[in-house]
């Protein structure tokens, strides 16, 4: 290794030809759909930015309360708002075409999936995010998200239908684990772990839940063990990159996630606290720790951990 590759650390990643400057991407969900934000994002450090989830159709979403802070974290039901694949692929038109955004999508049938494909192929998304994992999904959702048949069955129809890579993001209420055999079996290039863990706020004046949907997801500090758990199980056992998300706010929390086995890392929750200079702190923060450990990229400690 040269003293400058040691001095300067490569920082890119490339999953399947999704290429990205460095591997720090924005969460599903937690910037809304505003291409002002996004690209505020980008310029504050993010390397990617994965849009909330995008359906057939438009909708509104859950009426408020739809997010509730804890004290270790957030919990929260959206209800999946936005403003329907065809409203949000003509948006998309105004993006320069090196935008790295990965567009999340969710829907109740695989003949939905690919139809919100089919519009989306026409924007300049740099991949897919496929969303079986929220605990907010409807029932129909939750169904096709729960059984691996069903799973494999729309990974292999959007495989046909698209060149670009196809990511499946898995939760932790199911079989995380075969659900990733199955996504890379059937196509898929990369697994997103973890969405939100199911939870519930009450409130004691009441004795009501606080959330209009009553439950939701916990994102934040409090779920990055788990997801650490998932990224380690996932990268150990099927061989297909591994984007880690859950809890991360600090380098350190990164760097934890490349030694599980991540190839790449989302920040959800921790934007809201630490705004969207967390990036750009937790990039640098990457770079620091490489040039200290004279590693010449992130790719020589990703999965470090399964050694032991
Ligand atoms: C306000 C909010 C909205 C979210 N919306 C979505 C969504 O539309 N689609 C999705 O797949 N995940 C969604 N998520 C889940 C996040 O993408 C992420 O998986 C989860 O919050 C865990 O990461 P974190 O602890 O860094 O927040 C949302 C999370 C939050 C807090």
């Amino acid at each position: 290794m040269s003293d400058r590759s040691r001095d300067r650390p490569d920082l890119s990643v490339d999953i399947a030809g999704l290429h990205l400057r460095n591997p720090t991407i924005v969460a599903s969900g937690v910037l809304g759909f505003s291409l002002k934000i996004l690209r505020r994002a980008v310029r504050l450090g993010a390397g990617g930015v994965i849009s909330p989830s995008i359906g057939i159709r438009s909708s509104e979403g859950f009426r408020a309360p739809t997010v509730v802070k804890v004290d270790c974290g957030y919990v929260t039901a959206m209800g999946l708002p936005n403003p329907g694949a065809s409203n949000f692929a003509a948006e998309l038109g105004k993006l320069s075409s090196d935008f790295p955004l990965i567009i999340n999508i969710f829907a109740s049938e695989t003949n939905e999936f690919q139809r919100i494909v089919s519009v989306m192929e026409a924007t300049p998304a740099k991949a897919y995010e496929l969303n079986f994992s929220s605990p907010e999904l409807d029932s129909e959702s939750k169904d096709v998200a729960k059984r691996i048949e069903s799973i494999s069955e729309v990974v292999r129809v959007v495989r046909a239908k698209t060149k670009r890579p196809v990511i499946v993001k898995v939760s932790p209420e199911t079989e995380a684990r075969k659900i990733a055999v199955a996504a890379h079996d059937n196509g898929a290039d990369a697994i997103s772990a973890i969405n939100s863990v199911p939870a519930m706020a009450i409130d004691i004046e009441t004795g009501y839940p606080i959330l209009s949907n009553k439950a939701g997801g916990l994102s934040g500090r409090a779920i990055k063990p788990i997801a650490l758990k998932y990224v380690y199980e996932i990268s150990k056992n099927v061989d297909v990159p591994v984007i880690g998300c859950g809890g991360i706010t600090t380098w350190q929390d990164a760097v934890e996630f490349f030694y599980a086995g991540a190839s790449a890392i989302q920040i959800g929750s921790s934007v809201g606290e630490r705004g969207l200079r967390v990036f750009g702190n937790v990039v640098d923060g990457i770079r620091s720790y490489l040039v200290k450990k004279k590693r010449a990229s992130i790719r020589e400690i990703v999965g470090f951990a399964h050694r032991r």
